[in-house]
């Protein structure tokens, strides 16, 4: 099956697919990564004892942490040699995860992220301007070989120099931008500064994703620059962007590339696989990666699984949150996405933010700091938006917090994930 074909494969034909992929993944891992091997062995359970995709979940779920316990190389399931690149996921404490690649892997992830691109609108021939970071982070060269794949032009800027990111958009005109949602409303700050429309550029579609955003969040971006914003999901330890994405189309959540990548959502707590449409934490199966299988992989991001629309394959709702980002205020969980909606659906304010937790006392305390937008920035505005969300977040999210909006430009921006929860209790 060509990569088109697949992308409009059926359900029979998928799973079928899925079943074969996963036998060979399972076999692979446990032949030749001994973490998998005593994992499995401890758990009883051999590949051979996978008679449907259901019998998965008798399989042992895997953590970052075992991946941090097998640092740098441990869990590659091919010789080093025959590695052709590396990536690291930069980890906030400790060490970070390493995943590594061989070339059938480069081009399977290649393919993943043309279709992609695809899939979110782009076309051959298109010019594509890639300001995801370049480096051990696979956002940038994830993008660009994908876009290269398609057969686009592209423009590896990077991430950072909002100047020059601007000037570039004038003067080659790219029709695509793949950058993350908080650093490209940071980009129509910049151009705003600059006298310049945001709308007046040549972009007509942007691919956003590695960190979450919410459909108010969505709006903002495509009103200021007049594109279509579509998302794109992934993460270094099942390859790097372009797990799933979301059509242009329908714009309804990413649409999972389930012939290479198997998801399942469980209760993070037991760790039981729930049903499609329950939300829980997203786990994933690798299907025919070489270099690094990843098997029944916890993401820790919660969401839940949906049927497909423009594509057979699933979708999966919009990330809610990360667990490790979710805030616990007196008893009440709170996600920054929850407090990003109400945000963005106040016209007095602009969409940067993050959340403070201190702890006074024995009570927690949750600060919300934002910003007015430029219309509103007096301070009897400011003082009212303030008044105004706080009230908003008591009645729908049901937590007393301290709201501070600052004047225009007073939440320091973000040049690729934003960094939305500082906890310092
Ligand atoms: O962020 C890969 C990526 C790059 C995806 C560019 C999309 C675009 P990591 O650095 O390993 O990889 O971080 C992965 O980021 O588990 C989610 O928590 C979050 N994330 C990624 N995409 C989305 C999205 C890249 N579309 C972690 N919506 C994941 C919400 C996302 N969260």
């Amino acid at each position: 099956m060509t990569g088109q074909a697949i992308e409009h494969a059926s359900r029979d034909e998928i799973t079928a697919l899925q079943l074969e992929r996963m036998r060979w993944s399972l076999g692979h891992a446990y032949d030749n990564v001994p973490f998998y091997k005593s994992a499995f062995d401890n758990a009883g359970i051999h590949p051979s004892d996978l008679k449907s995709l259901g019998d998965l979940a008798r399989f042992p779920l895997t953590t970052k942490d075992d991946l941090r316990s097998n640092y740098p190389f441990g869990m590659f399931a091919v010789p080093q040699d025959q590695l052709v690149r590396v990536h690291a996921s930069s980890g906030t404490t400790g060490k970070p995860t390493v995943v590594g690649y061989t070339q059938n892997d480069i081009d399977m992830w290649s393919d993943v992220v043309a279709r992609s691109i695809r899939a979110a609108g782009g076309r051959p021939g298109d010019m594509v301007h890639v300001a995801y970071g370049y480096g051990l982070f696979t956002g940038g060269l994830g993008a660009h070989y994908g876009a290269e794949r398609l057969g686009c032009t592209v423009i590896p800027m990077s991430g950072g120099s909002s100047d020059k990111q601007i000037q570039l958009i004038q003067d080659f005109k790219p029709r695509i931008i793949m950058v993350t949602p908080s650093y490209m409303l940071s980009l129509a700050d910049t151009f705003e500064q600059a006298g310049i429309d945001p709308r007046s550029t040549s972009l007509e579609i942007g691919v956003h994703g590695a960190e979450p955003w919410t459909d108010e969040m969505r709006r903002e971006i495509e009103a200021k620059f007049d594109i279509d914003a579509v998302d794109i999901y992934g993460l270094s330890e099942v390859i790097g962007p372009g797990v799933g994405q979301e059509s242009v189309e329908t714009k309804d959540g990413p649409h999972l590339w389930e012939d290479h990548f198997y998801p399942e959502i469980i209760d993070p707590e037991t760790g039981a696989v729930l049903g499609d449409g329950e939300e829980g934490e997203l786990v994933f199966t690798s299907l025919t990666k070489e270099a690094f299988p990843i098997i029944r992989y916890r993401t820790r991001d919660l969401t839940r699984l949906l049927p497909g629309t423009a594509f057979n394959m699933r979708r999966m709702a919009r990330i809610r949150g990360r667990s490790d980002d979710m805030m616990i205020i007196r008893g009440v969980n709170v996600f920054p996405t929850q407090v990003e909606d109400l945000i963005c659906a106040d016209n007095r304010l602009a969409p940067h933010y993050f959340c403070e937790v201190r702890r006074d006392g024995r009570m927690d305390k949750l600060t919300v700091v934002t910003e007015a937008s430029t219309g509103a920035a007096d301070d009897a505005s400011r003082l009212n938006a303030a008044r105004d969300l706080a009230h908003h977040i008591k009645s729908l999210i049901g937590v007393s917090v301290h709201v501070d909006v600052r004047a225009p430009g007073g939440v320091p921006r973000s040049e690729g994930k934003a960094k939305r929860v500082y906890d310092l209790r």
